[in-house]
């Protein structure tokens, strides 16, 4: 059994992350698990090396969390394991009839937060690492609490009580989502619409919201306005300064808190294989 005494937490020493050591996550103690919870309010994204769960340890793991939370519609139309609905497989893999067996390929998966395009977006995400490639795909996070806090006047003027448009249609690796239509006019993209800055309802910290850029759109603004301003919030709030870069072993686990924090991952090789099995955690409306 995993006991508090042994839990370490080693921050990354970037704007958020950290590393914890000593645990087995089949086997966490109430308290152990208490002080992993207390860690990823503080650092925001976890890094948890050396595990070997199977789907239903990552289900369980998933659950102490909170409610599992079923992932967006895949490339494929249906969940990518018939005996766990509620576990998303990110991969670059193919079945022998060129079937993807998992989301996202094996390109760039550009800066965004997970499922925000719901009405009611999941609050944490857990991503299990079966597979990684030698080089490459490594998944680089931004702190939202610093890049709110930092915002320059005018663009906190700007954004202030504002609403956003998330758009569903494509995933973060650009794939369009089973059953979507391409979008000509953002403020017309199907998906939910969330006030910019949010306020975080375990710590009380606001934090910049931001989603993904694709088909973003500012409500209230006129186009040009909103893209323009949506630019500069971008590079606000990716720049390296706020973020820190995970390399990928077989074995680790991540968890990142999707209210608080933005995430995007490398290309890597096609020819190298790539598995992740991810759960998502329910979470509430964005206020
Ligand atoms: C995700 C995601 C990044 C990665 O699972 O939500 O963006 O490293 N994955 O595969
Ligand atoms: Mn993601």
């Amino acid at each position: 059994m995993s006991n508090t005494l042994f839990v370490e937490v080693v921050p990354s020493g970037k704007a958020l992350g950290a590393e914890i050591k000593g645990v087995d996550l089949r086997t966490l103690s109430t308290e152990a698990f208490g002080r992993i919870k207390q860690g990823f309010h503080e650092h925001l994204v976890l890094t948890i090396r050396g595990q070997d769960l199977t789907d239903p340890d990552l289900i369980d793991f998933g659950k102490r969390f909170g409610v599992l939370e079923p992932p967006g519609m895949s490339i494929i139309g249906k969940p990518y394991l018939d005996d766990y609905p509620d576990v998303l497989v990110i991969s670059n893999l193919k079945s022998d009839e060129g079937t993807p067996l998992g989301n996202l390929g094996d390109g760039e998966a550009i800066w965004h937060t997970d499922m925000s395009y719901r009405d009611v977006p999941c609050s944490a995400a857990i991503l299990h690492a079966w597979e990684v490639p030698p080089s490459g795909g490594d998944t680089s996070f931004a702190n939202q609490y610093l890049a709110y806090e930092t915002l320059p006047h005018d663009l906190h003027e700007k954004i202030d009580g504002r609403i956003m448009v998330h758009d569903e249609t494509y995933n973060s690796g650009g794939q369009l989502r089973k059953g979507f239509k391409e979008v000509t006019d953002p403020r017309e993209a199907p998906g939910a619409r969330h006030p910019i800055v949010r306020t975080h309802p375990v710590t009380g910290r606001k934090s910049l919201y931001l989603g993904r850029r694709r088909n973003g759109c500012i409500l209230g603004l006129d186009l040009d306005d909103s893209e323009e301003t949506l630019e500069r919030l971008w590079a606000h709030a990716t720049q390296p300064s706020l973020a820190w870069t995970h390399q990928w072993r077989k074995g680790d686990v991540l968890i990142w808190d999707n209210r608080c924090v933005l995430h995007r991952r490398d290309a890597f090789d096609p020819t190298a294989r790539r598995m992740m099995h991810r759960v998502q955690i329910r979470g509430e409306l964005p206020a």
